[in-house]
C-alpha cells in the first residue's frame, strides 16, 4: 500500500560542517527501510548532502525552487539546477513561503507542474491560521489551497504526489494538533483527492501531518488510517529524534 514518509525539512539551519555532521550520524543509524525518509537541506548543503547520501537509502529533497527553468530570475533555484544535483524531493508552498514571502497558490501551482515535468517529486504544503481555524472555516481553505495547487496536474503524476498538512497554529510553537484533528483533515483532503482524480487515486496518494511532530507523538499519528507519514521541521535536526520518527 501508501510508504510511509518521514520528511526533515531543517528549514534555514545548518552549516555545511554542520550538516556533514548531521547526514554522516543519520547515515550510521539503522533506519527502517520500510519507510522512506527523506532530508530537505538548505541549497548550499545539497551537492555535499547528495555525495554522501549517495548510497544510502534516505532521500534528498530541496525546500524551494522557481518554476522557470533558466533566465533573469536574481536569487532563485530552477527544477534544472536541482535535476543535476540528483534532488528527489522539493518542498513546494511551505506555510514559511506563503507568509514571509508572499508565494500563493497560482505559485505554488506553477511550481508543482513545473518540478513534475523535471521528474521531482513535490511535497504541497497546505494548512489554515489559528483565525481561520476559530472561524470554522479550515476545511474549506485547506480544501481550496490542495485545489488550486493541483490545478491542471495530470492525474499520473498522482503517485509522485505529497501533501503535507500543516496547521500554521501548530509549527514550531510547540502546539501539535491531535492526532484525531490531523487524520480528520487529512480525510477531507482525501475526499477532495476523489473529486478532482477519482477514488483510486486517492487512495494511491500520499498525505502528511506536519507542525511539531516529535518522538513522543509520531506512533499515535501513524496509526490514523489517512496520516502516511510526516514534515517535520524541529525534531529532525536531532539524528537521534529524527531516527526514532523515521522507526515509529
Ligand atoms: P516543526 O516544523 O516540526 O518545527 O513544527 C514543521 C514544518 O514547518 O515543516
Amino acid at each position: 500500500m501508501r510508504k510511509p514518509i518521514i520528511a526533515g525539512n531543517w528549514k534555514m539551519n545548518n552549516t555545511i560542517r554542520e550538516g556533514l555532521e548531521l547526514i554522516n550520524d543519520l547515515k550510521a543509524r539503522s533506519l527502517d527501510e520500510d519507510v522512506e525518509a527523506v532530508v530537505c537541506v538548505p541549497f548550499t548543503f545539497l551537492s555535499e548532502a547528495r555525495k554522501v547520501l549517495r548510497d544510502t537509502g534516505i532521500k534528498l529533497a530541496a525546500q524551494n525552487m522557481y518554476h522557470e527553468e533558466s533566465g533573469a530570475f536574481t536569487g532563485e533555484v530552477s527544477p534544472i539546477m536541482l535535476k543535476e544535483l540528483e534532488v528527489d524531493y522539493v518542498i513546494l508552498g511551505h506555510s514559511e513561503r506563503r507568509q514571509i514571502f508572499g508565494e500563493t497558490d497560482e505559485m505554488v501551482n506553477a511550481k508543482v507542474k513545473s518540478a513534475l515535468r523535471h521528474g521531482i517529486k513535490p511535497i504541497i504544503c497546505v494548512g489554515e491560521t489559528l483565525e481561520e481555524r476559530e472561524n470554522n472555516k479550515e476545511v474549506e481553505i485547506v480544501t481550496t489551497q490542495v485545489e488550486k495547487s493541483l490545478k491542471e496536474i495530470d492525474i499520473r503524476y498522482i503517485e509522485d504526489l505529497v501533501i503535507a498538512y500543516e496547521p500554521i497554529w501548530a509549527i514550531g510553537t510547540g502546539k501539535t494538533a491531535s492526532s484525531e484533528d490531523a487524520n480528520s483533515m487529512l480525510s477531507s483532503i482525501r475526499e477532495k483527492i476523489t473529486e478532482l482524480y477519482g477514488k483510486e487515486s486517492s487512495e494511491i496518494i500520499r498525505l502528511q501531518y506536519g507542525g511539531s511532530v516529535k518522538p513522543e507523538t509520531i506512533k499515535e499519528l501513524m496509526e490514523k488510517e489517512n496520516v502516511d507519514g510526516a514534515l517535520v521541521g524541529g525534531a529532525s535536526l536531532k539524528a537521534n529524534d529524527f531516527t526514532q520518527l523515521v522507526n515509529f
